[in-house]
């Protein structure tokens, strides 16, 4: 008979991520789960009281699983992860910011600051963040010059009676994942925490992400987008580069621009005429280098 498989869960200390983000997050939960369908799923079903006879829940809330079944990416397109090889988690928690505008790069800042904190003045950062929330992990070798995904983040929010809670969803990739047959490679190749930082497993990334991830979510509540624009500029793998940007109904060209104060992409087109692309709006391919 074969050995039983090795429980995953030890190597997760929930109760240590619970005191640490507790005094910022009262009544905060940390769960974890070998597979669920999607964290996401999971959170946003919590909170709209979906669970069980359960009512609508406000309370915070972190969700870390080993797998999901049907993990969500961004424009309605599939996330995979591999147990041991991928950091996939949830957290929900009630906000309410005078304006939504930035959030979802807020958490792009957060967590590329949290795994690659920013060097000497002038020294090129190893994570780039590719608007609205990719983190991109940047290396000379690098065919396309830009780098490879390394991580995505897809922010949902739920309104709850008069409030609303937000449910963030991280998946990092900390080691490559087994080549799958029929499985076609991503455009632009995977990049992994591993490569940056060896033996930095799941669990440890979690722990190192989870309270920076928690304060700049507080600190947009409070003082909106504009204390991160530096940040993110610092990072933008987007910007002075030839743009392709795929619409519901038509494809943008231009040059990446910035982005502005609400945290919308701004793209010099034609002309000199600046185009403003709202998160969510289009999904961004970069165009063919030579
Ligand atoms: C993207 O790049 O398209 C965003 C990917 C976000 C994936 C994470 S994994 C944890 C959480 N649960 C999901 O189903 N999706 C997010």
């Amino acid at each position: 008979m074969a050995p039983a498989p090795k429980p995953l869960q030890p190597a997760w200390d929930t109760e240590g991520l619970r005191q640490a983000l507790a005094p910022r997050l009262p009544g905060l939960r940390v769960e974890w789960r070998a597979t669920v369908d999607s964290t996401n799923t999971r959170l946003v079903e919590q909170a709209r009281g979906q669970v069980g006879r359960r009512s609508a829940d406000l309370a915070p809330c972190l969700l870390v699983a080993e797998a999901q079944t049907a993990g969500r990416g961004r424009m309605g397109r599939r996330w995979a992860s591999t147990p041991g090889r991928s950091l996939t988690f949830s957290l929900s928690l009630p906000l309410a910011p005078v304006a939504w505008g930035g959030l979802s790069l807020v958490v792009g800042v957060a967590l590329a600051e949290a795994l690659d904190p920013p060097a000497a003045p002038g020294a090129a950062p190893r994570i780039g963040l590719k608007w609205p929330n990719d983190l991109w992990l940047l290396d000379a070798e690098a065919a396309n010059g830009v780098g490879r995904k390394l991580g995505g983040v897809l922010v949902e929010t739920v309104a709850v009676g008069p409030q609303r809670m937000v449910v963030v969803g991280i998946g990092l990739n900390i080691a490559a994942p087994a080549a799958e047959p029929g499985m076609a490679a991503p455009e632009h190749g995977l990049g992994t925490l591993g490569e940056l930082e060896p033996g930095l497993g799941a669990p440890a990334a979690l722990a190192r992400v989870a309270p920076p991830l928690v304060g700049a979510l507080q600190r947009f509540e409070r003082e909106g987008w504009a204390p991160f624009a530096p940040a993110w500029a610092g990072r933008d793998l987007l910007a002075g580069r030839p743009l392709t940007l795929h619409g519901s109904s038509r494809a943008v060209q231009g040059d990446g621009a910035g982005v502005d104060t609400d945290g919308a992409l701004l793209l010099r087109c034609a002309g000199d005429a600046i185009e403003r692309i709202v998160s969510g709006e289009v999904s961004v391919r970069l165009a063919a280098t030579a």
